[in-house]
């Protein structure tokens, strides 16, 4: 049978172009988790649509682009510098993301804020516009439409209003807020109403499928059902699908000779020591600077493990044009900085901070030849060196304060068949800790290193069956077949 096909539409292309030329780019692989999932999919007849990351006003750069990006099933939206700033940077990056994670906006940039939302949400709803005529462009009858996350909520009514024969599921990879926070956002109603237009509407966790069909009960007064919301006799389904990793290609990767190298020269680097690891972009989301101050309070609790511990913290530069997150790279650098200088001798400092600005940088800094660097990816830290890290780990350590879905810790998992590990945010096999409390976070810290063998045994087994059996492929295969079951069903009622 032919494979379904399927138009992938996320604000965030797998790759992302970097310019070298007149008519020439270079294109990188994207960090985060959005396209670490989606890159887990491989059963459909997929084109990707989005955005480059790049600003390309020229003709004969959009064309030379376009092609480049044709060759891996890419398309691109061509957003401007405007667009970008009031789209992403404003609307997506300074309102929604702070929102659906319950992280306030400091009382200096709320006014702000306040005022420019206005012309934040229209160019929302316009680059959500523009993102709906390249789909049109492109889509085929029979085709689905498959919508990703916060930058797209306008999405599925754009596409609904010319056509409304299409089928348009819309997954969000973050949290959906109480319906208390999503409240206080101006375009509380817009938003919800947008999304409904979807046939089928999926998130992470019940618990937040959960929060959006009362959004729409309390905010919009419509009725939520077991199925999902009712509007007018028009039901939009709405339902968990948790996501999940490719944990074959990070278990095949393991025996490749050149991972085998990185994991080899990983551990003389680190012999006699522990090694820790945070793998996280730079966002205020992932709780960095709580998790350095409880590593802290760990090496004050515990003196004996300062010289037979490091922390190693991978942090990828992202959304760097937001003010946030340029206070938050200055601020982990500086607790970062006195640390080291706390506890760090003349030969061992306890905390590497990693910024990987580029492989080279990365290298330099964790002073090890790890990267292979094959035609200089930029940004992110290499696939293989990746999977050595987590090969290497005896205690990855993840604090985020609020995250949709933590594709890092299922990928330590995956990786740890060499050597068993926990600490996670996997249930009963991981260690579970209150970001908040670096107290609690320090002595679980004490507890992932001590562990007995037999308990981390147990542990992992129970993480590794979960990580091996909820794979991304998976996930795309329940909300794609589940999207065609709600559409036929909805035609049968009609
Ligand atoms: N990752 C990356 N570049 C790096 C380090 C990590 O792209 O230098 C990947 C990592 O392997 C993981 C993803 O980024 O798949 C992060 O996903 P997660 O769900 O943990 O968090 P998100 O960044 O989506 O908030
Ligand atoms: C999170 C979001 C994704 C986003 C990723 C990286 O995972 O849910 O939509 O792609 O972060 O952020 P960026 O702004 O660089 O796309």
């Amino acid at each position: 049978p032919l494979r379904q096909r399927l138009l992938v539409v996320a604000n965030r292309l797998p790759v992302s172009a970097v310019r070298k030329g007149e008519d020439s780019w270079s294109l990188e692989m994207s960090a985060g988790g959005l396209v670490s999932a989606l890159l887990g999919v491989k059963e459909f007849e997929a084109r990707w649509i989005g955005w480059a990351g790049v600003n390309v006003p020229d003709e004969v750069g959009q064309k030379a682009l376009t092609k480049a990006l044709g060759e891996k099933r890419c398309i691109p939206v061509f957003l401007d510098e405007e667009i970008v700033h009031r789209y992403y940077n404003g609307y997506c990056n300074n309102i929604l993301w702070p929102l659906f994670h319950y992280l306030g906006l400091p009382q200096e940039d709320r006014l702000a804020t306040t005022r420019s939302f206005q012309s934040q949400f229209e160019a929302y709803k316009k680059a959500n516009q523009m993102f709906a005529d390249v789909v049109h462009q492109h889509y085929e009858e029979g085709d689905v439409v498959w919508c990703h996350d916060y930058h797209l909520m306008f999405l599925p009514k754009c596409l609904k209003e010319r056509n409304n024969n299409m089928k348009v599921g819309w997954f969000l990879h973050t949290p959906f807020p109480s319906s208390e926070i999503h409240r206080t956002l101006p375009s509380r109603s817009d938003l919800l109403r947008s999304v409904l237009a979807a046939d089928l509407v999926g998130f992470h966790t019940y618990d937040y499928a959960r929060h959006f069909v009362s959004a729409c009960t309390r905010i919009l007064g419509l009725e939520g059902t077991p199925e999902g919301v009712e509007d007018q006799g028009r039901l939009t389904r709405v339902a968990a699908f948790p996501i999940g990793i490719d944990s074959d290609r990070f278990i095949r990767a393991l025996e490749l000779p050149q991972v085998q190298v990185h994991i080899k020269e990983l551990k003389e680097r680190f012999a006699g020591r522990k090694v820790m690891l945070g793998v996280d972009r730079l966002d205020m989301i992932k709780g960095i600077p709580q998790k350095i101050l409880a590593f802290e309070k760990f090496l004050e609790e515990y003196p004996y493990w300062c010289d037979k511990v490091v922390l190693l913290q991978i942090a990828v530069p992202t959304r760097t044009d937001v003010p946030e997150y340029q206070k938050l790279t200055s601020q982990v650098h500086e607790i970062v900085g006195r640390i080291n200088g706390r506890f760090g001798t003349l030969t061992a400092v306890p905390i590497h901070h990693l910024m990987c600005i580029s492989a080279g940088n990365f290298k330099r800094m964790a002073g090890l030849s790890l990267i292979a660097e094959k035609g200089g990816r930029d940004r992110s830290l290499d696939f293989f060196a990746l999977c050595a890290l987590y090969a290497v780990t005896d205690v990855a350590l993840v604090t985020s304060l609020r995250d949709g879905m933590n594709l890092v810790s299922y990928e330590f998992v995956a990786c740890q068949d060499l050597k068993k590990g926990a600490a996670q945010s996997l249930g009963a096999g991981a260690i579970l800790v209150n970001p908040w409390n670096i107290t609690e976070v320090a002595d679980s810290i004490r507890q992932a290193l001590t562990m007995t063998p037999e308990e981390r045994e147990k542990r992992h087994q129970h993480n590794f069956v979960h990580v091996t059996t909820h794979t991304a492929q998976e996930w795309a295969d329940t909300f794609v077949s589940e999207l065609n079951d709600t559409v036929i069903e909805a035609q049968l009622r009609t």
